[in-house]
């Protein structure tokens, strides 16, 4: 393990799983989407019971008795192990901030297609497993592998066009320098508890720092390419336009962007005036750091400064609060909230067109009325 010394309180979750869970809303009911009431989140790490799910396909059912993860493609020396050799490895044991790149879609004007994700899908757990980069030297990865392509065991036709002839697993590539990276897991265990049938049960792997569809769920293979990989949920989802000499070129996501969001209070909700309301939230980024979160209550027009509740920790979110004295008069009041990280960089004021219906990281807008003494508007 990395870091012994670490800065979360053990006792905050439940491992045994009969937890605090309030349940999770659905999105969609096949395959499973569900995502966490954000307004509930309170501890650093997400109870497994609150955490998202986003699934492409219907989760598939693996045995550990027949599971077998096969790492080949451009390598020496290919490697398919049992469940039981992987967990005979030496492990590793760190946090990371999962968000969906879809997460927040719901604030987009006009509406975009795709699963209306709130604010909850996105969640902080930690993963114990192998690193990736254990495997690949392992099985001698060559020298000329560019990139590292995950594959899950669930399967079947996207629904969004273009549509594949045939029916397609799910895979997701990044670059081998990453892929090298420690952080990067080959995991079985989320918050010191075996993984859940939706989170990925047998393995899965951990991406840190990239949007969620980077950690392949339901992990049966990986293979290392010369050549980039071009698969569906590499071009045709999950991909943004970038400009190179003036001219539009699809590119994948992948690393998260800077993003804070308000989990209480909720939209619409009524407080009470003239009276202390702690603001309560989260901040995140991908490959750097969060060290400023601020807070508007008047639509963006001033901003003051929140208290963090966590210290940095590279991957992981960090929680904030902001004491809030609300107005005494009565009305209709926007927050905001907006995160900087290590390297001066604030989220952009409204979202970025050429990630389509994806990265939704500016400061979303959380209106909530004040009323009068009496409790009325
Ligand atoms: N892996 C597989 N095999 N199939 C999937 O549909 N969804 C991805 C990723 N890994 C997916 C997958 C996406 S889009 C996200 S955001 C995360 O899993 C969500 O992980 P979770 O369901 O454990 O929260």
């Amino acid at each position: 393990m990395e870091d012994s010394n670490k800065p979360y309180i053990r006792g905050e979750i439940n491992k045994t799983g009969q937890s605090s869970s309030v349940g999770l809303i659905i999105r969609q009911k096949e395959p499973n989407n569900l995502e966490t009431p954000f307004d509930q989140v309170d501890s650093f790490l997400t109870p497994m019971e609150l955490f998202y799910i986003r699934s492409h396909f219907p989760t598939p059912k693996l045995e550990l008795a027949s599971y077998q993860l096969n790492v080949d493609g451009a390598v020496r020396n290919p490697l398919s192990l049992s469940y039981n050799e992987l967990r005979d490895m030496p492990s590793e044991t760190r946090i990371a901030t999962l968000e969906c790149a879809g997460n927040s879609r719901v604030f987009l004007i006009p509406q975009a297609d795709g699963a209306q994700w709130e604010l909850g899908a996105v969640g902080n757990a930690e993963w114990t497993g192998v690193p990736l980069g254990a495997l690949l030297e392992r099985a001698g990865m060559e020298e000329d592998a560019c990139e590292i392509v995950l594959e899950g065991a669930d399967q079947g036709t996207p629904a969004e066009e273009p549509v594949p002839p045939n029916p397609i697993s799910y895979a997701r590539s990044f670059a081998r320098d990453k892929a090298m990276q420690r952080e990067v897991l080959i995991a079985y265990q989320m918050n010191g508890r075996d993984l859940s049938q939706d989170h990925g049960y047998p393995v899965r792997a951990i991406v840190p720092g990239h949007y969620g569809m980077a950690s392949v769920k339901w992990l049966t293979r990986i293979y290392a390419v010369r050549e980039p990989f071009r698969g569906y949920w590499q071009t045709s989802d999950y991909g943004y336009w970038d400009y190179l000499d003036g001219k539009p070129v699809r590119r994948a996501l992948a690393e998260m962007k800077l993003k804070s969001q308000i989990a209480r209070p909720r939209v619409y909700q009524t407080l009470a005036p003239n009276q202390v309301y702690p603001v309560f939230g989260a901040a995140w980024a991908g490959e750097t750091e969060v060290t400023e979160v601020a807070v508007s209550t008047d639509g963006g027009q001033t901003w003051a400064k929140a208290e963090f509740l966590d210290p940095i920790q590279r991957h992981a979110w960090r929680r904030w609060k902001f004491d809030w004295l609300t107005p005494r008069k009565p009305g209709q009041y926007t927050l905001l909230a907006r995160a900087k990280d290590a390297n001066g960089n604030v989220q952009p004021d409204k979202h970025d067109q050429n990630y389509g219906s994806y990265v939704i990281n500016h400061p979303l807008p959380i209106e909530v009325f004040v009323s009068d003494t009496s409790g009325t508007l």
